[in-house]
């Protein structure tokens, strides 16, 4: 595989304009393994040329390792969606992971059969998408469809496009497996046709909590900017990974949305500029209820001893709390120290009144992890700081 391509947004996409989402690639493959057929193209065919104001682009992929992947990274869209066949499943099912597998059980359609191999060697052992899958198939579940998150996209090259395509791309990237009934084709592409409408609302919303959190804090520089909750959204997304029963999607907004409104910034009452921003994006009422209480658990000062309730915040929790600690965390301190008239000294009590605590309060595995090489880059820094002192 040649190196450098990968799925680029469109040159034309304006973000500031809110113009993301104009074109999305749907790809399928073809047959293979001797079968005459194969149920994803039938359902790619089956799509219209158009979902929720995007236009789809559709492509048809070879069944070979590698080459399939790069078939689609020379490609410009906004967002990608992969569809693949999967024997013996039932319903659509979207994947939440690929893993950095190659384990053919048949050749591929030129021969190729790796037994046991990365796909990238030195590459992490999963990509995770991040479209919270499971977050839409239950709603698509309550209007009545049969769907259901997958977390196993298997070895073969549905898995190795997922995985190299969600790796190399600049966009969000989706696989959804379909069942190898053809007769069912028409009603799968319905499916389908429903859960890209719900992802690309997810991520216009995303983009759009991003730019409003982003205006929030304009004017911040004292450790709480956008550049802090960026950070803890990508923590808590890396977390969440980890934590199969976590809803990804209270997990996202959770943490893009958990200091918006922070006492120490605004002068909002009862998650004002939340449920403003939830509201005017048409979240359900209970989704924005879940992501609020997520938000009040994870306060540092509110919650002294206390473990949030739910799994979610448990994760945007444990993520704000690594941002305070590690290399991050001591150029926070005194950014904020420095901003409030502290002296170095008083910051570097800090470090003892609160961050040196963090470690042993991590809720989740995954944070805990984190947390320990942080806390030890810490240490360091506090025997290089007495050291110089001292003298
Ligand atoms: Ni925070």
């Amino acid at each position: 595989m040649k190196s450098g391509h990968c799925v680029r947004p469109r040159r034309s996409s304006n973000t500031v304009r809110g113009e993301i989402m104009k074109e999305i690639l749907i790809t399928a493959f073809e047959p293979f393994g001797g079968s005459p057929r194969n149920a994803s193209a039938e359902v790619l065919r089956l799509l219209p040329d158009e979902i929720s104001g995007c236009s789809v682009r559709k492509m048809l992929l070879p069944v070979v390792f590698g080459k399939a992947a790069e078939a689609v990274l020379q490609q410009e869209a906004d967002a990608v969606f992969l569809l693949g066949e999967a024997g013996g499943r039932t319903a659509v099912t979207p994947e939440r992971a690929a893993r950095n597998l190659r384990d053919a059980r048949i050749p591929d359609n030129e021969g190729n059969q790796p037994k046991n191999e990365k796909i990238l060697p030195g590459g992490p052992a999963e990509f995770h998408t991040r479209i919270s899958a499971g977050h839409i198939a239950a709603q698509m579940r309550s209007e009545g469809y049969s769907v259901a998150e997958s977390a196993d996209a298997g070895s073969f090259v549905c898995n190795d496009t997922f995985y190299l395509v969600g790796m190399k791309s600049r966009v969000p990237v989706e696989f959804i497996h379909c069942p190898a009934d053809t007769g069912h084709a028409k009603e799968y592409a319905g499916t389908v046709r429903r859960f890209i409408e719900l992802a690309l609302s997810e991520i216009r919303v995303l983009h759009a909590a991003m730019e409003y959190v982003r205006r929030l804090y304009a004017e911040n520089s004292d450790g709480h900017g956008w550049d802090h909750t960026l950070r803890v959204y990508r923590t808590a997304m890396r977390i969440a990974d980890a934590e199969p029963a976590a809803d990804r999607w209270i997990v996202s907004l959770g943490a893009l949305l958990h200091d918006a409104d922070d006492h120490k910034l605004f002068r909002t009452e009862s998650n004002a500029n939340t449920r403003y921003f939830l509201e005017s994006c048409g979240t359900d009422p209970d989704t924005a209820e879940r992501i609020c209480r997520v938000i009040n658990s994870v306060s540092f000062s509110k919650n002294k001893g206390k473990h949030p309730e739910t799994l979610e915040g448990q994760i945007v929790q444990d993520a704000d709390r690594l941002d305070a600690i590690g290399a991050v965390g001591i150029a926070r301190t005194f950014a904020y120290g420095g901003k409030h008239g502290r002296t170095p000294e008083d910051s570097i009590a800090h470090f003892h009144k609160k961050l040196l605590l963090l470690k042993d309060l991590m809720n989740t595995s995954a944070a805990k992890e984190l947390a320990s090489s942080r806390h030890a880059f810490m240490e360091r820094f506090l025997e290089e700081w007495n050291r110089e002192t001292e003298e």
